[in-house]
C-alpha cells in the first residue's frame, strides 16, 4: 500500500474536461492554449540552429545570449537590470520555475499565502514539500484583494507569499495601489514573494501590467516567473524563466539543476534572435483584446453574467440565471449536450466553492470564437 504524499490531488480538471469534449466532440475552451498557429519565423530558426548542430546540453542556467535579450527587455519594460549571469534562469515553463522555486524555499511546516481562486500547481507544490497552504479568498464577483484582510493571515511562520497577475482563472490584474499595499505588508520580514506573471503581455483596456519587477522593494525579495510558451503560442514548448536576486537565485539553481539541468538548447538559441524584434510581443495584448472584444460581442443578449476580463486570454460567465446546477455537473452538461467546453470554477478554490461560474478561453481561432459564442447564447 502506498502512502500518498497527495492523497487530495486527483488528476488535473483540465484533463478531464479535454477527454470530455474530445469524446463528444464539442468545442474546447476549457484548457488555456492557443488554437492557432505560432509564428513560422520562430520555428525555422530553431530548425535552422538544429541544423547547425546546437543540439547539446545548454549550460545550467540557460545560454548567456538568451539571458542578455531577457535582461534588456525586462529593463526596458520594468526599469529594473537584472544580472543575466546569477538573476535568470531559462527553465522548463512557467510550472517547472514555480515548483522549483517553492522546493527550493520553503521548508517543513513554513506557511505560504495563496490566493484563491488560484491556478492548480501552486498548492501541490507547497504540500509535496511539507509547506502548508494558507488561503486568502479573493472576496466574489471581484476578486480584488481587501489586504487589510488579508494581512491578517500573516505570522512569523509565513515564508512565501504567491501572487499572479493578470489572473488565471479570474482574468482580474492587481494595479499599482495592490503592489504597494503588498510592499507594505512585507516590508521588515524575511517574507519571499512568488510572481507568477506568465501573462504579463495579455493586459487589456490600456492598463499596465504591473509586474513586481516594478517596485524596489519587492524585487529584491522576489522571483518572478514567466512564460515563452503564454507568449509565443508555443505552450507545447514548456519554455519559460525565473529572475530574482542573487540570494534567491543561488538557493533556486541547487534545485534546478537536479530536477531539469538545463532546457532546450535550439530553441534558447532562436528566442535569443527571435526576442530582439520587440513587436513579437509587444502587439499581444491588442491581439487577446480582438479576440476578447469578439467573444464578447458574439454573446450579446446571451443569459450568461459576463465577468469583465483584464487580462489572461480568459473570460469568466456566471450562469446563475440559467441554472442552479453544482459548476462541475453544469460543465459536464454543456459538454456532453451543447458541444461546448469550460472549466467550472469551484476548482480553482481550496474548498471548491461554487459560485455557478465557468472559465472560457478564447485563445481561438475566430471561427472558433464565433461559434462557441453562439452555442452559448442559445443556452
Ligand atoms: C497562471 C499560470 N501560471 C503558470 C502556468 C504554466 O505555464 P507553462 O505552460 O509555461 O508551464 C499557467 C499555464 O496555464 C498559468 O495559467
Amino acid at each position: 500500500m502506498i502512502e500518498s504524499k497527495l492523497p487530495a490531488t486527483g488528476t488535473t480538471i483540465f484533463s478531464v474536461m479535454s477527454r470530455l469534449a474530445a469524446e463528444h466532440q464539442a468545442i474546447n475552451l476549457g484548457q488555456g492554449f492557443p488554437g492557432f498557429a505560432m509564428d513560422g519565423e520562430l520555428i525555422d530558426l530553431v530548425a535552422d540552429f538544429m541544423r547547425k548542430g546546437f543540439n547539446q546540453y545548454a549550460p545550467m542556467p540557460g545560454i548567456a545570449e538568451l539571458r542578455e535579450v531577457i535582461a534588456d527587455k525586462i529593463y526596458h519594460q520594468y526599469g529594473h537590470r537584472y544580472q543575466a549571469e546569477s538573476e535568470i534562469t531559462i527553465t522548463a515553463g512557467g510550472t517547472q520555475a514555480l515548483f522549483t522555486a517553492i522546493t527550493a524555499l520553503v521548508h517543513q511546516d513554513d506557511e505560504v499565502i495563496l490566493f484563491a481562486p488560484a491556478y492548480d500547481c501552486y498548492a501541490p507544490a507547497v504540500e509535496v514539500n511539507g509547506g502548508k497552504c494558507v488561503w486568502y479568498d479573493m472576496p466574489w464577483p471581484d476578486y480584488r484583494v481587501n489586504w487589510d484582510h488579508m494581512k491578517k493571515l500573516i505570522n512569523h511562520k509565513t515564508r512565501m507569499i504567491l501572487i499572479n497577475t493578470p489572473h488565471n482563472p479570474t482574468g482580474t490584474v492587481l494595479h499599482e495601489e495592490d503592489l504597494r499595499e503588498l510592499e507594505r505588508l512585507v516590508r521588515g520580514t524575511n517574507i519571499i514573494v512568488l510572481s507568477d506573471e506568465v501573462y504579463e503581455h495579455i493586459v487589456f483596456d490600456d492598463m499596465l501590467h504591473q509586474s513586481v519587477v516594478r517596485f524596489p522593494e519587492l524585487v529584491s525579495r522576489s522571483l518572478v516567473v514567466y512564460s515563452f510558451g503564454k507568449t509565443f503560442h508555443a505552450t507545447g514548448w514548456k519554455m519559460g524563466y525565473v529572475c530574482g536576486p542573487e540570494d534567491l537565485m543561488r538557493e533556486f539553481r541547487k534545485v534546478h539543476q537536479y530536477n531539469v539541468f538545463s532546457c532546450n538548447t535550439p530553441i534558447q538559441y532562436a528566442l535569443s534572435v527571435y526576442m530582439k524584434n520587440e513587436s513579437h510581443y509587444q502587439e499581444l495584448s491588442s491581439f487577446y483584446q480582438k479576440k476578447r472584444d469578439l467573444f464578447l460581442k458574439q454573446l450579446s443578449g446571451s443569459r450568461f453574467k459576463v465577468l469583465p476580463s483584464t487580462g489572461t486570454y480568459f473570460q469568466l460567465l456566471g450562469y446563475e440565471s440559467i441554472s442552479m446546477a453544482k459548476d462541475t455537473d453544469f460543465a459536464i452538461e454543456l459538454t456532453k449536450e451543447k458541444k461546448i467546453t469550460g472549466i467550472p470554477c469551484s476548482v480553482f478554490y481550496p474548498d471548491h466553492a461554487d459560485h455557478k461560474v465557468l472559465r472560457f478561453c478564447f485563445a481561438k481561432e475566430d471561427v472558433d470564437i464565433i461559434k462557441a459564442a453562439e452555442i452559448l447564447r442559445n443556452v
